[in-house]
């Protein structure tokens, strides 16, 4: 389909290089739309999770992250969007505690966590799912989510393997807490499969069932959607509104396809070669125009 590089026309570009999907009619609607944001200004600082300050990272002579900065407030769904090798997958990763930044700064609850390791994070309530799978091949679907309450189980539980006495009373409670995140994210069916014999679809699924058994304060999703059928897509989108609205998680959703941008998120922050070149509410941003030639320049690459 021929790009438009008019920004009133932007609805109709569609599918570009970098996998930039516009909102239209063919774009999984799950019913998700934040109704209120458009009246919504954004929250006031003392509300703020997690803030990202002019945060740089270097490989070599890469600059793969150069004064990067945001903010998201607790109960937000905030969305970063760019074309391929902009800096994304980095920003998640620095966030993560998985880099650490050349400069700048990572606030979580107000405090300075930019030099905190990633088990320190993890404690803090931050949790991620990776932009590849990354599932504990031959576990179960029930036990690849257990693992995932690591953080909350005592000293050696998961280690021993034998569970007598207290720690048996422990595991009970871990293994209901599983049962509860298998229904919400209509996983029972396959609890006791083992993971990697899953659909592609359901093990994206688990994964974000793992990130979620952490009870995490903050989920990063470095795209969660990645190859996907329109099917899957429109459940995944169902499970990430749910995370968001009955389980109080603010997202950090790192995504091309617009149509799910659009639907879910508060805030949108879009990156390209390593800046951000502009944030705002979606329906600003997928009107900006510098937005649309970074998609745009992407193509002709
Ligand atoms: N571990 C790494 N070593 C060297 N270069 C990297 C590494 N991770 C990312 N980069 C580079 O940083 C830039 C941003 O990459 P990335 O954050 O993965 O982008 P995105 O997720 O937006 O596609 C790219 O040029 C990429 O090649
Ligand atoms: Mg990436």
């Amino acid at each position: 389909m021929d790009a438009v590089r008019n920004g009133n026309d932007v609805a109709v570009v569609r599918d570009l290089g970098a996998g930039f999907v516009a909102a239209s009619s063919e774009s999984p609607d799950a019913g998700t739309a934040k109704e209120s944001r458009s009246a919504c200004k954004r929250p006031s600082r003392d509300r703020l999770l997690l803030e990202v300050r002019d945060v740089s990272l270097s490989f070599g002579g890469i600059r793969a992250l150069r004064g990067v900065g945001f903010e998201v407030a607790r109960g937000e769904i905030v969305s970063i969007i760019g074309p391929n090798g902009a800096g994304k997958t980095s920003i998640a990763n620095v966030i993560s505690a998985l880099y650490q930044p050349s400069s700048g700064r990572i606030l979580f609850d107000g405090k300075d966590r930019t030099s905190a390791t990633p088990q320190e994070v993890a404690r803090l309530g931050i949790t991620r799912t990776f932009q590849n799978l990354a599932l504990f091949r031959g576990l179960t679907v029930a036990d690849n989510i257990l693992v995932g309450r690591h953080i909350h189980m005592g000293a050696g539980l998961l280690a021993s393997g034998v569970f007598l006495g207290k720690a048996r009373n422990e595991e009970a409670r871990h293994r209901q807490f599983v049962n509860e995140i298998l229904d919400l994210l209509d996983l029972g069916d396959y609890r006791n499969q083992q993971a990697d014999t899953l659909a592609y679809g359901l093990q994206k699924r688990v994964e974000l069932a793992r990130a979620l058994a952490l009870e995490p304060s903050l989920l990063l999703l470095d795209e969660p959607m990645a190859g996907m059928n329109r099917d899957e897509k429109k459940a995944m989108v169902e499970y990430i509104a749910t995370a968001n609205a009955d389980l109080g998680i603010s997202i950090v959703l790192i995504e091309h396809d617009m149509g799910v941008v659009m639907d879910v998120s508060d805030w949108v922050v879009v990156l390209n070669h390593g800046e951000k070149i502009c944030e705002g509410r979606p329906e600003d941003v997928q009107n900006n125009h510098a937005v649309i030639e970074a998609y745009l320049g992407q193509e002709t690459k």
